[in-house]
């Protein structure tokens, strides 16, 4: 007889958990190995839920695959653009002839597309290959949704509109066992008037300090040398807790930690060398953060600060809330405290009435802050947002031409930019082995300049100074200095 469910988390996990095991193990007597594949789309902060994911399989006695044919596919899925939710749809055809072949095998969606009730309705109705469904507020649930499923061979729904609880310390399996990303907030109270994320992620949360360091202080026991802090706006971390019938719970003025005191104390903590964060809003960027920065050896010299847009006007009906001058004063400062800083940016094009005018204003920000490299997007209409009903909705081909100006400009100064390390010295983390030719490694640097150089797996998860030689475009060929 089992004991019965707990109630309380993630005690009730690991019992599911150790359930599932029971389970998988009864499925191995036909199989030497049950696999699994985790297919990530999206951000970051996608990829670091499937981090948990995976922790949560590995634990139940799946062992990973590369690619889809595995007993258990699951799909972690991003709705920021169209295409992005086209992939899917992609992929799921291919699955529908793969899944012929193997009927037992086990298809689960989850992420951010599962937060919209339409998408919902779809996969309910025309894909019924797919076992189980669940959001983003309820990844951890993982191991009690796959019980059910197998226990009661029904179809598994689950999705919550918001998130009641916040359930950490669960499993997580690290691609790299020498970096990770590390949640500090979840969710996005923004709006920018184009976004779903704030639909999909739900509202604003911010996870406590000392849990946070905590959790680093744990991995960097376990080899962690490098960590990414993560939220949609790193920014106002530290400003909500939590909700209370849909009333926001503040943190109480003596318990504030504000972001740059938590990036402080993070670089407190031994074993962690570099930390880097991501994204931070220009609008809540403050003055103590560009100082910690610059004061801290550990932070990584590289921000990644959206513009969207150049144009002050295009901003404005963006929700963005702030000015072109103020996002170049910004930038002005960052690059007066840190003369060598690289800067990352996102860019959308196209947006609703946005004018040749406009596009030339975002020209010429790109002109004047000259990034390392910008991420350009075309405006995508996302259903429920309130871009989605404005007027003047730009002509593709207009779109086009210029997204593909934006394009040329933007490649033309990021050579420029991350040519001006040729034959400098830099730290490079090394991550792997290179996987065209088997004599070289690869690594990043801290301004997540990719470098490839002579080496051994030996290098893989150190630190080591590496001469940058010739610069590839967005990549370096090195050599290490001894
Ligand atoms: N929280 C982050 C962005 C997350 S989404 C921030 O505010 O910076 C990542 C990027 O996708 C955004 O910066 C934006 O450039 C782009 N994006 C978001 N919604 C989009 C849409 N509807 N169409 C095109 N690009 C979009
Ligand atoms: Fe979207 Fe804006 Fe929130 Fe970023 S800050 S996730 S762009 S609403
Ligand atoms: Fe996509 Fe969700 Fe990230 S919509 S960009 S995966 S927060």
């Amino acid at each position: 007889m089992h004991n019965s469910v707990p109630v309380m988390e993630p005690d009730r996990q690991y019992y599911y958990m150790d359930r599932c095991k029971e389970l998988v193990l009864e499925l191995k007597k036909n199989k030497d190995v049950m696999t699994y594949s985790v297919v990530t789309f999206g951000c970051q902060m996608n990829a670091h839920d499937s981090d948990k994911l995976k922790g949560i399989l590995e634990m139940i006695g799946f062992e990973e695959v590369e690619g889809e044919n595995a007993d258990f596919v699951i799909f972690n899925t991003c709705t920021v653009r169209e295409n992005a939710n086209k992939k899917l749809y992609g992929h799921l055809g291919h699955l529908k002839s793969l899944k012929k072949k193997k009927p037992n095998m086990i298809i689960a969606l989850c992420g951010c597309m599962m937060q919209e009730p339409h998408v919902v309705e779809t996969i309910k109705s025309k894909y019924k290959i797919v076992d189980i469904v669940f959001g983003t507020h309820n990844i951890y649930k993982l191991a009690e949704l796959i019980f059910n499923r197998l226990s009661t061979g029904e179809r598994i729904f689950e999705i919550l509109d918001k998130s009641y609880d916040t359930v950490e310390k669960l499993p997580q399996k690290r691609k790299y066992s020498f970096k990770s990303g590390v949640n500090i907030m979840y969710g996005c109270n923004n709006f920018c008037s184009y976004c779903i994320v704030p639909y999909v992620r739900g509202r604003e949360k911010s996870r406590p300090a000392e849990d946070i360091l905590a959790e680093i202080r744990d991995i960097s026991t376990k080899g962690v040398k490098e960590v990414m802090l993560l939220g949609q706006n790193v920014n106002s971390y530290g400003q909500i807790y939590n909700y209370e019938d849909g009333k926001i719970v503040r943190v109480p003025e003596n318990e504030k930690v504000t972001f740059p005191e938590l990036l402080t104390m993070v670089c407190q903590i031994d074993g962690i060398e570099r930390v880097r964060f991501m994204t931070s809003h220009p609008k809540d960027l403050s003055d103590e953060l560009i100082q910690v920065m610059a004061r801290e050896p550990k932070v990584c010299k590289h921000i990644h600060l959206p513009v969207q847009s150049g144009s002050t006007d295009i901003l404005g009906k963006m929700n963005r809330r702030y000015t072109k001058e103020q996002y170049l004063d910004l930038v002005e400062k960052i690059r007066q405290a840190m003369p060598d800083v690289s800067i990352t940016t996102d860019i959308i094009v196209g947006f609703p009435g946005e004018s040749e005018e406009d596009f030339l204003e975002t020209l010429d920000v790109v002109k004047k802050v000259e990034y390392d490299q910008a991420y350009t997007f075309i405006y995508s209409k996302r259903t429920g947002t309130p871009a989605s009903i404005m007027d003047n909705q730009v002509p593709e081909s207009e779109v086009k031409e210029r997204f593909n100006r934006l394009l040329a400009t933007v490649n033309e100064i990021s050579y420029k930019r991350v040519g001006r390390y040729e034959n400098v010295i830099k730290d490079v983390l090394v991550e792997e082995i290179n996987h065209q030719d088997k004599e070289l490694v690869t690594g990043r640097t801290e301004e997540n300049i990719t470098v490839h150089f002579k080496g051994d797996s030996s290098l893989i998860g150190s630190i080591i100074p590496v001469k940058l030689l010739s610069c590839k475009g967005f990549y370096y060929l090195g050599e290490r200095e001894l």
